[in-house]
């Protein structure tokens, strides 16, 4: 997620800046840059990768004069990490600059129309055609023009705006991501959150969707898009800096649970066009889609937990055969795949050693790739023969939510996707998985809203030394998750199993007490895991249901339950990882641990 700053005083802007974005640097991010307003001259100045290299080459910002300006630390989303695609961005002639976070939609027809009018573009950013527009409008009145611009955007965004000829104001509008503005004296700043300004001042307005913000040295004016006055209250901050990095959540993995409607919702919304599901980033034809005989996994831990799950749903409604391997494994099983074997890779760091290597592997045996992959630019991204960003933003905790449900997305709009080249799936079943996929943003906030109630479950559970996760079919590809996410975290010692298959051997460590999770949420076999539940009652286990409100009976055959809405079957997975995450986190919380950053485990790994 990309960091916004801005000052505007009678300091000097450009220090100040970079210490902003320094405290903004939780948010991740791959390129930096700052702009100030320099006696009627916007000057730039830019670097790829981290802080340090912007702080070298400006002497800590002190050779850049000014005393108006705004930075940018950048996440990439469009267009590789660079220095042209770094933030702000100049207009052609350099007259107005502009920074952003958050996704303009319906940038490639803005594109298109500015292109068509004789601008040309040096970025690959959607954020680019703001600062076009901004020039290709402007005829002496700024807040109008930037006014009549955000009208024109489709998407989300904080922006920040500064136009050669006033360096008395900075231009802030909102829609959709985070803007606070901070009030001092005399001079006045703006953020994407508020670590960045903290030190200044703990006097802050925070900007909502639809406003627009018109900041001088000596005063902050708030209005609507109709230039209707805006009257707000100041808010007084009493947080400390690290609470604040955390959006007032105790840890990053808490923060990122929440944001999961976000990650599915921009994962999943950016690629649904008049109700039909567009992958533009897969480049293969219906024909070639056609003629694969066979789909290829390979990913590790939780992405691998994602292939499985997978793997259930491209079988069921692609009817072509799945192969699901743990990367670390495939290249050297001498795996059978050849050019009509369609590849997928998965990973949020796109930097797995193991997963790169397997995907190599595929590709030296002639098979497409298609790279599932949350950082942009990173190295599995860019060996992919295609590849389809997850849109989560970064993610800070070691263990992983919110990549694994944008990761779940994209399968569900890959499967509908093909199904519908395939022709195996029909309109009607078509229609149900758009509805489904746009509803799912929604239901899975309903479960965050329950949270209380499984840190109340986990309260009795925290002690337990060994739990088992059991569940069939889909419910058993997601078991394998829920079981990684508690022992991962709460260093409890767990295993999924597929509920059938316990009586083979597994259920001898049943004993009085033994945590059972059964994952019921897959309705047509209700009554198979109804009876490996009593197995295992019988031996004395203690067993959480996690069902579908389907099936309420669920709750008179279990000591706990927790349901969760009803979607199709595809799509259970998305809702009941939710209750297990959180299961995850409060047990680990109550047991003390370190949750971000548990012991031996890093958030990328580079070893194979
Ligand atoms: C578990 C977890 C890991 C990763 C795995 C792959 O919570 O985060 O199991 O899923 O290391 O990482 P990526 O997706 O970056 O390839």
């Amino acid at each position: 997620m990309c960091g916004i700053v801005g000052y505007i005083g009678y300091e000097q802007a450009a220090p100040f800046l970079l210490k902003g974005l320094e405290k903004l640097q939780y948010r991740g991010y791959d390129s930096a840059g700052v702009c100030t307003n320099d006696d009627g001259k916007l000057v730039v100045q830019k670097e790829k990768g981290k802080l340090d290299e912007l702080k070298n080459v400006t002497d800590d910002g002190k050779n850049i004069k000014g005393t108006v300006g705004i930075g940018h630390t950048r996440w990439a989303t469009h267009g590789k990490p660079s220095e042209i695609n770094a933030h702000p961005h100049l207009s052609e002639s350099g007259s107005f600059a502009v920074v952003h976070n958050g996704i303009i939609e319906n940038y490639m027809p803005l594109k298109q129309f500015l292109t068509e009018k004789g601008m040309s573009f040096r970025s690959m950013t959607d954020t680019e055609v703001v600062v076009q527009l901004l020039e290709y409008y402007y005829e002496g009145d700024l807040l109008g023009t930037v006014l009549k611009v955000a009208a024109m955007l489709e998407g989300s965004y904080a922006l920040a705006i500064m136009y050669k000829g006033n360096a008395d104001e900075i231009i802030a509008v909102r829609k959709g991501s985070p803007l606070v503005i901070g009030i001092g004296k005399e001079e006045n700043y703006l953020a994407s959150d508020i670590p960045a300004i903290l030190e200044k001042t703990r006097n802050i307005y925070r900007l909502e969707n639809g406003e627009v913000a018109v900041i001088r040295r000596d005063s902050v004016q708030i209005m609507d898009y109709d230039r209707n006055p805006v009257q707000k209250s100041i808010e007084r901050i009493n947080w400390d800096i690290h609470a604040a990095q955390k959006d007032g959540y105790e840890h990053f993995m808490l923060k990122e649970i929440f944001e999961q409607p976000k990650a599915v919702r921009d994962t999943v919304e950016t690629r649904i066009k008049n109700g039909r599901v567009v992958l533009e980033e897969v480049t293969l034809t219906p024909e070639q889609i056609r003629q694969f005989q066979k789909i290829n996994i390979v990913a590790c831990g939780s992405a691998y937990h994602v292939g499985v799950v997978a793997k259930y749903i491209f079988e069921r409604i692609l009817r072509k055969p799945v192969e699901v391997d743990v990367a670390s494994e495939f290249k050297y099983r001498d795996p059978i795949i050849d050019s009509k074997t369609l590849t997928v890779v998965i990973s949020q760091s796109g930097e797995t050693a193991d997963t790169k290597e397997a995907m190599l592997e595929a590709k030296r045996h002639g098979s497409h790739t298609i790279a599932i992959v949350n950082v942009v630019g990173s190295a599995i991204a860019c060996e992919a023969d295609d590849v389809i960003y997850t849109l989560a933003g970064p993610e800070i905790a070691v263990a992983t939510t919110k990549a694994y449900s944008a990761q779940l997305a994209v399968i569900y709009m890959m499967a509908v996707c093909f199904g519908d080249i395939l022709g195996t799936i029909s309109e009607t079943d078509y229609q149900t998985y758009v509805t489904e996929l746009l509803a799912l943003p929604d239901k899975i906030q309903s479960i965050l809203a329950q949270s209380e109630s499984l840190k109340n479950i986990a309260s009795k559970m925290f002690a337990c030394k060994d739990a088992f996760f059991i569940g069939r079919n889909i419910d058993y590809a997601l078991s394998l998750e829920g079981s990684l996410k508690l022992k991962e975290i709460s260093y409890i010692h767990s295993e999924a199993y597929a509920a059938g298959e316990l009586k083979h051997g597994t259920i001898s460590l049943i004993e009085e007490g033994t945590l059972v999770i059964a994952l019921v949420t897959y309705g047509n076999l209700f009554d198979k895991i109804a009876s490996n539940i009593k197995e295992v009652q019988t031996r004395g286990a203690y067993v959480l249901g996690i069902g579908s409100e389907e099936h309420p009976e669920l709750r008179n055959i279990t000591q706990s339950s927790f349901l969760i809405p009803k979607t199709c079957n595809m799509m259970l997975p998305s809702l009941a990882v939710i209750p297990m995450q959180l299961l995850a986190y409060y047990m680990a919380k109550f047991k003390g641990c370190d949750i971000d950053t548990p012991r031996n485990l890093a958030k990328s790994v580079t070893v194979e």
